[in-house]
């Protein structure tokens, strides 16, 4: 384990000019998303470009698909599972959780190609009957 004087060793640093409107929008913004200082914020932001970028290329990425339907709606819980199916090798795990009034939620956890991933949650969010649903989507990390 580091500590914090180490690890500030390892860290480089770099002046940002910006303007002082969008520097206050910006203090604002991390101040509710509760970080503790700038650095943080922006190394995460940067992360989150990078996500993206591996998200857009052919690296391996992980996610997942959260969807909400009412499982009475005829055929529609026949239909997910048999779709679940032809994406077998991308499929990680299922998560399957019963809520009220006939609706269940599940987490669909998935690792590929970014693409794939992309053609997979279009199209179980946009079936029929799905009330809602979203691709959530991360690194393996190696590249972070
Ligand atoms: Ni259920």
């Amino acid at each position: 384990m580091l500590s914090n004087k180490d690890s500030d060793a390892l860290l480089s640093r770099f002046g940002v000019s910006i303007e002082p409107k969008l520097l206050e929008q910006f203090d604002k913004l991390i101040a509710q998303k509760g970080y503790s200082n700038r650095s943080e914020a922006i190394r995460d932001l940067i992360r989150d470009s990078l996500v993206q970028k591996e998200f857009l290329s052919d690296l391996p990425v992980v996610g997942t698909v959260t969807i909400i339907y009412n499982h009475e709606i005829h055929d529609l819980t026949h239909k997910i599972t048999h779709f679940q199916h032809d994406y077998a090798d991308l499929i990680i795990s299922t998560l399957h959780v019963h809520l009220p009034e006939d609706n269940c939620m599940e987490v669909i956890a998935l690792k590929g190609s970014g693409s794939r991933m992309k053609q997979f949650a279009d199209a179980l969010i946009g079936m029929k009957g799905v009330k809602h649903g979203k691709l959530t989507v991360t690194s393996i990390g190696t590249q972070l």
